[in-house]
This record gives C-alpha cells, sequence and structure tokens, in this order.
C-alpha cells in the first residue's frame, strides 16, 4: 500500500516500542511519561494511531493521535522528538502528518492540552495554526514545567 505520509514518516509497529519508549523517556521526566504498557496499547488500540520519524532506521520522533469519532475530534496525545534531534523541522512534519491521517479518517477537528510551561512545544502548535480553546488551571496532577496548569489548544482541519 502507499505511504500517505510525507517521507520518513510511518505507521508504528509495535515491534518498535522499546525505541519509542527510549525517546519517551528522554523526552519527560517519569513521573509525567508514559509506560511502556500505556504506549503499547496506543499503537495497537483501534481508536489511537503512532506515527514514527525515521531515518537511516533510526526512529528519531513519534506522534500519537487518538481518536473520538463521535465528535470528530483528533487528540494529539503526545508529540516527542528525541532531543539529539530537535529544531530540525521533524516536529512540524510530523505535526502535518496527523492532520493528513485525520483529514483522511474524515474528522473536522485537532485538539492537544500542552503544559503551560511547556513554550517550545507552545510555539510549534502555535506555527502550525493552533489556537487557544481555554486554560485548565489544574490539568496536571504533578507539576509539569512547574506548573499544573494546561492550554488546550485547537485547528480546524
Ligand atoms: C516540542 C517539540 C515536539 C518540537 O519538536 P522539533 O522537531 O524540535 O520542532 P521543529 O524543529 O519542527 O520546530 C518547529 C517550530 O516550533 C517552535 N520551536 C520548536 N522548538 C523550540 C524551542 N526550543 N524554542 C522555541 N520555539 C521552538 C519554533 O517556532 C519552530 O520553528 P523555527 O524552527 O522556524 O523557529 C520537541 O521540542 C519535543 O519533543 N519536546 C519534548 C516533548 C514535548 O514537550 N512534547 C510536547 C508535548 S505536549
Amino acid at each position: 500500500m502507499m505511504n500517505e505520509y510525507p517521507s520518513g514518516i510511518y505507521l508504528a509497529k509495535v515491534s518498535e516500542i522499546n525505541s519509542i519508549y527510549a525517546i519517551e523517556k528522554k523526552c519527560f521526566p517519569s513521573r509525567v511519561a508514559y509506560s511502556k504498557s500505556q504506549l503499547k496499547r496506543l499503537i495497537l488500540d483501534n481508536n489511537s494511531i503512532c506515527l514514527v520519524e525515521k531515518n537511516d532506521e533510526i526512529i528519531r520522533a513519534f506522534i500519537i493521535i487518538a481518536y473520538d469519532f463521535d465528535s470528530l475530534i483528533g487528540h494529539i496525545e503526545t508529540i516527542d522528538v528525541d532531543p539529539d534531534y530537535q529544531k530540525q523541522g521533524i516536529g512540524l512534519k510530523l505535526l502535518k502528518s496527523a492532520e493528513i491521517d485525520m483529514k483522511l479518517k474524515g474528522v473536522g477537528w485537532s485538539q492537544l492540552e500542552v503544559s503551560e510551561g511547556n513554550s517550545s512545544a507552545i510555539e510549534l502548535y502555535r506555527k502550525s495554526g493552533y489556537k487557544v480553546k481555554e486554560r485548565i488551571a489544574y490539568y496536571y496532577i504533578f507539576n509539569h514545567y512547574n506548573t499544573r496548569a494546561a492550554l488546550r489548544m485547537i485547528k480546524t482541519l
């Protein structure tokens, strides 16, 4: 089957879980990172997908989208670029790929929550056309980037 995504972007295989989990651990402290079993479930579940970015067979980044087909919303669960490869446009490419998948599935909106303190991610989302829908003061159980507050951001596809 033809790959619908930009070059270097593929649907994750569950056999790639160790590389994916290694990036998650590099990107987030353990108390807020997804566990390996949570990530595995998100790769395998019918209502979510994981896309990886690969270069020379090395997985450098991934994005997970969970679908709510009743409300026609695609939810960006997480986007992780290995710190060794950040600031090279991979995050933007993964977001575009997620939007391709959402449009193929007929959903109308992409939504996400991001820590109010995560300025690089907020900048990435703004650059991709996301707008702040609301601020949620106590979204995280633990401090995340020194705050429990999150911004819910949305983009019409
Ligand atoms: C947020 C993240 C995914 C960005 O990925 P990336 O591949 O480095 O981003 P890109 O190179 O595609 O950058 C695209 C735009 O995002 C913004 N951006 C990315 N990193 C930034 C930084 N450190 N500071 C400020 N703006 C930043 C810029 O607007 C950038 O455009 P520019 O390069 O023209 O300035 C990456 O930093 C990451 O994985 N962080 C850790 C995990 C995380 O916080 N994920 C988000 C969870 S909600």
